[in-house]
């Protein structure tokens, strides 16, 4: 027994080092798109020792992204190296020392081990970006879209490297919020698959897996709550402002929807919301809303246009 016992633990552990020696150890990473979260990936990427490629279209919107991970940088270093200011200095050196621009995303992918895309939200561009990373990224290279409401598996498609493309959805902003939803297409191979969860492990996430279905399960969960408060507000039941003081001193949450409505952009959710419905036009949950298209036509678009459902001016 004791045999029997010693020899399946020694089969079991042999086991995971087969499949821990199959998974690609993830050090050098492709970040492209410089905007809002493509710099803050390349932040938490770089800062846990990778070496990172930020990739944008210009020289001029890079080194806005690089200030602005300076300026992220200095934040997180105030908490964490608080009555330590010399090892903070050194975790920023460290950090901008992993970390390169360029803008000629072909010219970069030859020796990384992961390209992330970041850029807008439009399918066609998308996919037109990693058509031709594909052709330049070595083969054991795997794509991952940071996409909060496309199919991945559309984007897998327009590669020749469907077992080695999934998706990695982070959350805004990047430094601070802990979760990174790991998505698995039906042609996304376990290695792939393992590798991605390790690497959001490796820059310090919780990683948790979905298939590729619409909003995956935070975006999923979260729209069709934020649209049904404004449907509501739309009926008259209650105001927007007393909807927003329910669900934060009843059910905890740290906005009321319409506070997070405005935080997120109208424009985004009425795009998630608008893609969602054509997909499934007979689902209430993801049914549009004419007050949510009015204040988007308005252009009161929320917090960055200085008026959503609140004035911010
Ligand atoms: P953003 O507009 O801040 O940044 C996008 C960046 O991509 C811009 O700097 C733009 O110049 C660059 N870009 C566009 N086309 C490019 C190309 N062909 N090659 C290189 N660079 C290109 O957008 P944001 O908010 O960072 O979103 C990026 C992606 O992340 C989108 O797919 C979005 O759905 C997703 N996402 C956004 C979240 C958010 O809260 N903003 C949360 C989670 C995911």
């Amino acid at each position: 027994m004791a045999f029997a016992t010693r020899h399946f633990v020694r089969a079991a552990s042999s086991d995971a080092a087969t499949a821990a020696a199959k998974k690609l150890l993830i050090k050098h990473v492709t970040i492209i798109g410089g905007g809002l979260m493509g710099a803050g990936i390349a932040q938490v990427a770089a800062a846990s020792g990778h070496t990172v490629v930020l990739v944008d279209q210009s020289d001029e919107i890079l080194k806005k992204s690089t200030k602005g991970i300076e300026e992220s940088l200095k934040r997180v270093t105030k908490k964490k190296f608080a009555d330590k200011p010399e090892a903070g200095a050194e975790f920023i050196k460290n950090t901008l020392k992993n970390l390169t621009t360029s803008t000629d995303a072909a010219s970069v992918v030859h020796s990384t081990d992961l390209v992330i895309e970041a850029i807008v939200e439009n399918l066609e561009v998308k996919n037109e970006l990693f058509k031709t990373l594909d052709k330049f990224a070595p083969e054991h290279t795997i794509f991952a879209s940071n996409t909060s409401s496309l199919q991945i598996t559309k984007m897998a498609n327009a590669t020749t490297r469907q077992d080695r493309f999934g998706g990695l959805h982070f959350f805004n902003p990047v430094p601070m919020m802990k979760l990174v939803e790991v998505i698995k297409t039906p042609m996304t191979s376990q290695k792939t698959f393992e590798s991605l969860v390790d690497f959001s492990k490796a820059v310090g996430k919780s990683p948790v897996s979905c298939k590729d279905t619409p909003g995956f399960i935070v975006n999923r969960l979260l729209v069709p709550y934020m649209m049904e408060a404004v449907r509501l507000f739309e009926r008259g039941d209650a105001s927007k402002e007393d909807i927003d003081v329910a669900m934060k001193l009843g059910a905890g949450y740290p906005m009321g929807p319409f506070e997070l409505l405005d935080y997120v952009g109208l424009d985004t959710s009425k795009y998630i919301i608008d893609g969602w419905h054509s997909l499934e036009p007979n689902n209430p949950l993801f049914a549009p809303s004419p007050l949510l298209n009015k204040l988007v036509e308005e252009k009161k678009l929320g917090k960055k246009t200085g008026e959503g459902f609140y004035k911010y001016k």
